[in-house]
């Protein structure tokens, strides 16, 4: 779910829903707003910002202080009155939450015990009610006092935005567990889940921590943790720029961010890698690299893409610097038993930087003494904050639900990783490091390359935009890949996909086949293309039509395939950076021809902020 505040002079509402446009990201089943008007005005509803944005138009609301919301389903379903924001039972106090109250069901009985009656089936309205209880009850207790106290019997997690019909010259802001940032103005304060609506309007950020609150007025902020401890907090200077999240003349943010992939994988290298002496530099781990290089195991920990992303960096650490990886989904590590200890460096992967279940697995291996280290594309998003050491990606914002710009620079952040450590380990032969080093310099000229190619890809899509299912094969590297593959087409075009490792094809998919069934083969031209070829032939010999991702000179696939996409010969274990390109736009193109709304699919969200 995505939050915006604003207090101040100028009308709230347009602030506040242009906010929401920007952050409708991180869902987008209903959209609200509430306005200190000498009432709480509320207006609110299922579907987008833009359905908000229309009822606004016809029936304006004024008022310079606001809170809205875009949400994300969890409790309740996404109708009108689940919506956000939720009000008391009085109707003085409205807010807006993102998270998941756990013990909210026994807050309700309580609360319904007291007398007060619910109107809805979320665990947010449980807030509203709590803190207007705690309110009610104690004498001369103020609307913060109320806040603070009503939070003290909360369990789970929140960003919370609270307005009190009593004090209408302040927005109490609350955090555990989800984003929430204020923005600094003249005369104005702003307060969103991620520096996207803030953009425009000031480059002057604080981010809060969990456990904090902070009373926001026009003329400023003060910040204190929930026991009522105040706080002086560092004032962030934020370099984000209106262009980078705006569309620039795409139709959709993700194509716009498969086109940015050139410049994004420039940014991620830029004064890393020094071909000139090959060696890699990566700042951030500087201090922790003895510990990193001694370590007796790395596991990596992500959710979605950004897992798939680690797969590609267990082959690329086992193969350029002999360190043992384990790969793991963020929200099975940690409900398991994990056996991990100081000897090993737990390294998490987040786009946002703020997926729930990857926070909570960086959070497990910290408290067992692991050294941890993350690979985050928001710069000062909570997964940033909490590790040990990292590195940035430095894609700009993606904003398109799908990844596309950040696995591509994740998979390049993980191999100079892998040759910085590979080289300190002394696993890496030196001329083999100098040419991975070259070669990684110029990967943006061959993603660059793929992508004058794009029409042939849209031509290929319109052959298969109907098709029900597709398969994705890969080896080795690509392995990584095919499901990358497969899960983008999954979530933006509505069809069934799977990526399997090309040998296991036998072990089952195979009945899968016949002439309907588009078979996508990543063969990068490596030890494993005799077998590869072995797999088409086995997909051909039953009907299945065969889309090759592989070398421009690997003519043996070439010459098998029905369809290709040849990509620029490259070292092997650099092979994913260009052929999940093509995949990407394989998948862009099918789910605009199927009518799909491509940047924000079906109950899909970019950041999900709960477990
Ligand atoms: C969501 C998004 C995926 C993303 C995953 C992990 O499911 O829809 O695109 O890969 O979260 O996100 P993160 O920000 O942690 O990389």
């Amino acid at each position: 779910c995505g939050i915006v505040g604003y207090i101040g002079n100028r009308q709230a509402s347009d602030i506040i829903v242009k906010g929401l446009e920007r952050l409708e990201y991180r869902g987008y089943d209903s959209a609200g707003i509430a306005l200190m008007n000498g009432q709480l005005d509320i207006k609110k509803g299922k579907g987008k910002v833009e359905t908000l944005k229309n009822k606004l138009e016809a029936d304006p609301s004024e008022g310079d202080t606001g809170i809205g919301h875009t949400r994300w389903a969890t409790h309740g379903a996404p109708n009108d009155i689940n919506s956000h924001p939720h009000v008391s039972q009085s109707g003085n106090i409205a807010l807006v939450h993102n998270g998941i109250i756990e013990n909210y069901n026994s807050l309700k009985k309580e609360l319904k015990n007291k007398g007060r009656t619910f109107h809805t089936d979320t665990d947010t309205e449980v807030i509203a009610q709590l803190i207007e209880e705690v309110y009610e009850d104690g004498e001369g207790v103020s609307f913060e006092k109320a806040v603070r106290l009503a939070l003290k019997q909360v369990v789970g997690t929140y960003g919370l935005a609270i307005l009190h019909i009593d004090e209408p010259d302040r927005i109490i802001v609350a955090r555990k567990g989800s984003p929430l940032l204020l923005g600094i103005g003249d005369g104005e304060m702003f307060i969103a889940s991620d520096a996207s609506p803030i953009v425009g309007h000031t480059n002057k950020v604080v981010y809060l921590d969990d456990g904090e609150m902070a009373i926001v007025t026009k003329e400023g902020y003060e910040v204190k943790t929930i026991e009522d401890v105040p706080l002086t907090k560092k004032v962030h200077e934020l370099a984000l720029s209106l262009d980078e999240i705006e569309k620039g003349g795409y139709p959709h943010f993700m194509l716009k961010e498969i086109f940015e992939q050139p410049r994004a994988l420039a940014d991620c290298l830029r004064g890393r890698l020094n071909v000139e002496n090959s060696s890699v530099q990566l700042g951030g781990l500087t201090d922790i690299m003895d510990r990193l290089e001694g370590a007796e195991r790395l596991i990596i920990a992500a959710c979605g893409t950004s897992w798939h992303s680690g797969l590609v960096g267990e082959y690329l650490f086992e193969h350029l610097a002999k360190l043992p990886v384990e790969v793991e989904y963020a929200s099975e590590f940690r409900y398991r038993e994990p056996l991990i200890s100081e000897d090993d460096v737990m390294l998490v992967i987040s786009q946002s930087g703020e997926t729930a279940d990857t926070l909570a697995a960086l959070r497990t291996a910290r408290e067992r003494g692991a050294l941890a280290l993350g690979i985050c594309n928001v710069v000062g998003s909570t997964i940033a904050r909490d590790t040990d050491a990292g590195v940035y990606t430095h894609a700009g914002p993606e904003i398109g639900v799908a990844s596309t710009k950040a696995f591509t620079t994740q998979v390049a952040v993980l191999t100079m990783m892998a040759i910085l450590l590979g080289q300190k380990r002394n696993t890496i032969d030196s001329a083999y490091a100098a040419r991975l080093i070259r070669e990684l310099n110029g990967i943006p000229e061959k993603i660059e390359k793929i992508l004058d190619h794009s029409e042939s890809v849209k031509n290929m899509a319109e052959l298969f935009t109907y098709a029900p299912n597709f398969l994705y094969l890969g080896r080795t590297y690509n392995f990584p890949v095919a499901l990358e593959g497969a899960l983008k087409l999954k979530e933006i075009s509505y069809i069934h996909a799977e990526g399997y490792p090309a040998a296991e094809m036998k072990h089952g998919p195979i009945a899968l086949i016949d002439k309907m069934m588009p078979v996508v083969v990543i063969a990068a031209t490596d030890h494993t293309n005799d077998k590869m070829i072995s797999n088409i032939e086995e997909v051909k010999a039953r009907g299945g039509r065969i889309i090759a991702i592989t070398g421009e000179e690997n003519s043996e696939v070439i010459d098998l395939a029905e369809f290709n996409c040849p990509i620029p010969e490259t070292e092997d274990c650099l092979s994913p950076l260009l052929t999940a390109i093509p995949l990407q736009l394989l998948s862009y193109y099918i789910a605009v021809n199927r009518g799909c709304d491509v940047d924000q699919p079906r109950n899909l969200a970019k950041s999900v902020t709960v477990e």
